[in-house]
Parts: C-alpha cells; structure tokens; sequence
C-alpha cells in the first residue's frame, strides 16, 4: 500500500497507526539476510518457520538457556522463587490502568499540568502555544530521574515529550492526514511544537510518601522544537550538509522533536533520542501516487534512506525549515541525540554528532572496565540495526571534562552471527568500506548517514530495535518489537521468526564483561506472544502464567537490585493479544530465566514507557503514552476509533469535559518499602 492508500485504509483508525502502517514499509536494501539463507540451507525454512526445528538445533542458534526446557522433578522449591515479590496483576483491557494489589498508582504529571512558575492553569477549550510553552507537554515517552538530595526524597524528573495527536488534542479537527492537513493553521502548528520536546520538573516526595511537583522549581524547563536552541558537536558539527540559510555555521539548530527513550549519564545529565524524525519534514512536490518527488534533490538517495520526508505533520506549511524544497539540510540536523543538563535552565542543549544519526529509540549508558562511557542505541524501524558508542576518554569525577566524552568516540552497530556471536563493527571513515569511492568523503558522511555505512559494513537488520539496557556486567539487554514484514527467506538467528508481530528480547554478554568490548555473544531471552498458540512460536519460561506472557517489548529498566522490568507497546495492534500494554518483571537468571509477571496496566489504546525506579527502590515512574488512541476499534463495548469528542477512555481525569491525557504516574508500595521485594 502506498501512503495515500494507508491513511484512506478503514482499518487504520488513528494517524498513529497510519504511521505506524507506513513505516512498516521498509527502506533498508540489505534485506535478504546471508544468515538467513545459512539457516534455511542448514535446517530447512519450513522447520524454522513451522516450529519443527528440534531442542538441539535451536539450543544451536538461541542457546540453550533461552528455551523453555521443562524444569526437573523435585528441584528446590527455593531456587524457583520469583525474584519479583508481589501477587501478579490479571490481564486485560479497559479504560482505566491497574496495578499489583498492595501498590498505589497515582497521577503526578498531565499533559497541560503547569511546569513553570507563573504557568496558566490548563484549558483544553483555549490553548495557545504560549501557555503550552509552560505546561506538559503530550506523549511523555522516555522517564529519568536525578536525585537532588542524599535520600533521594527530591529530584529532577526528565521527560521526553515524542509526538502528538491532534485528533485526540484539539476539538472538531480530526485527523489532518486524512484531510490533507486542511485544517490545520500556523497556531495549531505551534501549539503541536509546544507540545513536543521535553519536560524538566522538581520533584519531592513528602511525610505521606507522595510525590509532587515543586511549581516554583527554579530548575523547571521545558524543551520545545519551536523554542529552544541547540548547539550540534563532534566529527559532523559545521559540515556544509548542516548548513541553512539561518545557520551558515552548521553548529546551531532550534528545538528537538520526536523524543522517545533516552537516558541519563553517570554525570547526571539527560539523554533525548530523536527518532521519528522524517514525519516531521514536508514537501509541495508529490509524484502521481502522491509520494515525494525527490528527482530535484542531491541527496535523494539519503533520503529515501531514512524514509524522509513523511509528510506526517504540516509544519513544513508554515516553518519552511520543515519543508525540504526550500532548507532541504534542515533534514540532517535532527535523528541524533541531544544532551540537556537539567540542573542548569540557562544551559545550552547539545546535539552529538558522534553518536550518529539514525532513528534513535534510546540512549542508555554504563561504563566499560576502564571507565569509558558506553551508550546503547537502537534505531527504530523494520530491518534496522543495533548500536553502541564507547568514548575515548574515561568517565571522571568532574562533570566539565565528562562532557566531551559525547564528542569522542567510536559509534559501533551490531553483526549477530549465527554461532551465537555478536561483533560490533566500528563506523570509522577510511576503514573497509568506509571511503570517498563508496560515497563517504569523511567521518561527517559517515555519522550523517550512519544507516549507508551500517549497510556498507554488513551489519544485521533487525525486527525494530527499540530500548536496550545495560547492566554493570558487561550484560545488555536488546527490546525487539516486532516486524510483520519480515518473510521467510529474510530469516536469520538473531531474529528467527516471519512476519514476527509480538518482538522478542536479545541478551548479549560482552567478552570479559565489558561493555566496551567489540564482541560478545548473544541469545535470546524470550519469544514474545502466546505461548498457547503453537503456531505463534512464543518461548517463555514454563512457570510464566496466562498473565505474564507479553508481546511487542519497547521500553526497560533495571530496579535497584538489578531486576529486568520490560514495559510494552503493542500500537494499534494489540487487539491480537487483547491485553493492555503494561510492565512485567522478566527473570534473567536462574532456573526462572525467562518467567514473566504482569505488574501494571495501562488504559486501553495507551503505550507504556518511561518505566524507571529511584536509587532506593521505593518508587517507580510509569509515563501512559496516548491513552484511548490506538487499536480502540478492538476495545469492547467501544470498537471505533477515538476522537477528541468521542474518546475510547478520559484516563486518567475521567472528566466529561477533557479528553484522555498522557500522564506520570507514580507507583509506591502501600505502607512504604521496595518495590517487588
Ligand atoms: Fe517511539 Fe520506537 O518507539
Ligand atoms: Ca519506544
Ligand atoms: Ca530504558
């Protein structure tokens, strides 16, 4: 289907699932893996395909510790004890969220909740961009927390605002894609902006062990694509396919948008990962099928690349920085990831070049053994790659010298290999591929276009790499979504199903645990989807109830006392599991390696994100991304698409008069104590 075709699809009830349905169109060449064709040659693709493979020669290509080999007889009851202490959540999907029984959920911040001193009070019926300016923004993604004090009872909550819905947002507009964004003014345009970016908010937990925001927080800070400056570094910084006309230097740029995970630095500064940039860009020049002509533009080829431009929002209508027939290297200027020091309101974002530009999903780092800082990186699409960036320098105690450890580095993407091995391949201009002869003139190309050079050194296209999380360990653990577009001759070990609609999770461990090391090996976790239906093909520990299995993993963290928690989002589609999306505590060790608990709930059409704990375990932020928007044609009692006037749900105000609103929400252990414990 075509773009026109997708959004005019009645199936597709929302843009995000138009989105969604569009970017299931992939746009990397690589995509008969040579893995794949190893596999087939060597176990037969309808064995791989149909489940047939036997224990031996899947223990072969998933190790032996990722199936779901039947537990002994008699084997001590203790060392099957659940890490994760609480009494697991049922499952299901209804307009409202759910926790474990003996925890409390509650609404710390809301789209249009005032950040900033002086903010106006939300009013849905009369927004401007100048009072979102000031408010939370939509779509609170990526969730970090920065202890201010010894107890870490106050804080600074980092939240990444990724997109917007405008049906959901504003009343009597609908969806714009539908309409050829008749609808929409520069005023809306800018209000969307607004709602875009970031969110820094202090924090405190008071005697009653609530958490609430300190409105008069010096610190408070919101981040936007329509008003906040930004400097780009490193290797790409100043190149002339960074150049505008309203930036001849190639250093400054305004805003950040399409924030979706991120990370925090052991220096305590935020990691913003920019990553559905292209559906941002516009274009007046539309071929017969109504996609972009691109036959006027001297980097065509890179644009198709990364699937630019979308023509997904219309702000290129009346920001011509957007439009890319007029400032076609704004385009290169965003796909990378911004640092923001929030603990300084008057400091200066930083976009870093040396990290590479593709659809970053995340940013999460750790240090190596000898101290350098190391970054893991999915790019976000059908057939993408896995990443990671190991900086030069070490990690040191002053956070001044840190900040060029962003600056200089290598950036590395994933080659997983059928034996169980994980090489990562240096993206170094002048090495192997990497040269003027193949279209890289020098580190700058190969940074800009980290997607051809990824292709170029043979790396492995992946079922959608979203969060990755390191442990200290020299462990990292890889979310694989999903991707339905992958066919049976485009198989491979790492991602071993076709047409894989529920994802599955990759471990790899870094040879002598260290996270700077340029192999390791991997297996997988677990095989996301029901583990009822054979022919879903789903591998979970045995013990993992009807509750626990999940589908489509997108977002994870480590606790405190290094337990995994995966939180999941199915989009439109998770109608085919009729669960919500939720958080589950994944086992990663032992004789429960790959069990699963349900330990929340979203509302129905919501995705959850942001799961992350504070240092001593007690609370737990959850960010409820566009709740009662996608897939609320499967929602019983409901079944049609959702509307500013017509929600599927009004989570979490239940207000007749306001809409569903993306929210915070803090989960606390009822009487105090950890979480899970
Ligand atoms: Fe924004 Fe890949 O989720
Ligand atoms: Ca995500
Ligand atoms: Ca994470």
């Amino acid at each position: 289907m075509d773009r026109k075709q997708i959004i005019e699809d009645p199936e597709t009830g929302n843009k995000a699932e138009a989105f969604e349905a569009f970017d299931d169109i992939p746009s990397n060449p690589r995509l008969s893996g040579s893995i794949g064709d190893v596999i087939a040659s060597r176990y037969g693709r309808r064995e791989m395909l149909t489940g047939l493979l036997g224990v031996s020669a899947s223990a072969a290509l998933f190790g032996a510790s990722a199936l779901a080999a039947p537990r002994p007889a008699g084997a001590a009851n203790a060392a099957r004890e659940s890490r994760y202490a609480f009494n697991e959540l049922a499952w299901g999907n209804d307009e409202t969220h759910h926790v474990a029984e003996g925890y409390e959920a509650e609404i710390l911040l809301r789209w249009g909740d005032p950040v900033v001193a002086d903010a106006p009070e939300f009013d849905v019926m009369n927004q401007s961009a100048e009072a979102q300016l000031q408010q939370f923004g939509y779509n609170n993604d990526y969730t970090g927390f920065l202890p201010l004090n010894a107890d870490g009872s106050r804080g600074l909550l980092c939240v990444n605002h990724e997109y917007t819905n405008e049906e959901m947002m504003f009343p009597g507009l609908g969806r714009q894609d539908k309409a050829e964004f008749a609808g929409m003014t520069k005023e809306l345009a800018d209000i969307e902006m607004a709602a875009h970016g970031g969110t820094v908010a202090e924090i405190i937990r008071g005697a009653d062990g609530k958490w609430a925001v300190v409105l008069n927080s010096p610190m408070n800070r919101r981040i936007t694509p329509l008003t906040t400056a930004m400097t780009l570094d490193g290797p790409a910084a100043g190149h002339a396919r960074l150049q505008t006309s309203e930036d001849p230097s190639g250093t400054r740029v305004l805003g950040t948008l399409n924030n979706c995970a991120g990370g925090m630095t052991p220096w305590g500064t935020w990691l913003m990962a920019e990553e559905n940039f292209h559906g941002y860009f516009w274009t007046d020049k539309l071929d017969a099928d109504g996609k972009p002509d691109l036959s006027d533009q001297p980097e065509a080829a890179q644009m198709k690349r990364y699937g630019a431009p979308g023509l997904w929002y219309a702000w290129g209508k009346f920001h011509g920085r957007f439009n890319i027939d007029k400032e076609p290297n704004e385009l290169n200027r965003f796909g990378w990831v911004v640092e923001v020091d929030p603990r300084d309101p008057a400091a200066m974002p930083v976009k870093h070049t040396a990290l590479g530009r593709f659809r970053h999903e995340g940013a999460e780092t750790t240090t190596s053994k000898e101290g350098r800082l190391v970054v893991y990186m999915g790019d976000d699409a059908r057939f993408e790659y896995q990443y990671k960036y190991v900086s030069a320098g070490t990690v040191s105690k002053d956070p001044a010298a840190n900040s060029k450890l962003l600056s200089d580095g290598t950036l590395y993407v994933a080659r997983f290999d059928e034996g169980g091995t994980v090489h990562w391949l240096p993206l170094v201009h002048g090495t192997g591929p990497l040269t003027a002869e193949n279209g890289f003139a020098s580190q700058a190309d190969v940074l800009i276009d980290a997607r051809l050079a990824a292709d170029a050194l043979g790396a492995t296209p992946m079922d959608r790499p979203e969060d990755a999380q390191p442990r200290g360990d020299g462990t990292a653990y890889i979310m694989l979504t999903n991707n339905t577009r992958r066919g049976a001759s485009q198989l491979d070990a790492a991602n071993p199903r076709a047409k894989s609609a529920f994802g599955h999770i990759i471990e790899i461990k870094e040879d002598g645990g260290d996270h700077a090391a340029t192999k390791g090996t991997w297996s997988i976790l677990v095989k996301c989807g029901d583990p009822q239906i054979a022919g879903v093909g789903a591998e979970w520990n045995p013990e993992t109830s009807e509750n626990g299995w999940f589908a489509s993993p997108d977002n994870c963290a480590f606790d405190a006392d290094g337990r995994l928690w995966v939180a999941t989002d199915q989009g439109s589609k998770w109608g085919k599991t009729g669960k919500s999306d939720g958080l589950y505590g994944v086992e990663t060790e032992g004789v429960l390696r790959g069990h699963s608990k349900l330990f929340f709930r979203c509302p129905a059409g919501g995705e959850l994100c942001g799961p992350v704990f504070t240092p001593d375990g007690e609370t737990l932020f959850l960010a409820v991304q566009h709740p009662g928007t996608d897939g609320t044609k499967a929602l019983k009692g409901f079944e049609r698409a959702s509307t500013f006037e017509d929600p599927a749900t009004r989570w979490p105000d239940f207000d007749p008069n306001m809409p569903p609103r993306p929210s915070v929400v803090a989960v606390t252990r009822k009487g105090g104590g950890k979480i899970a414990i």
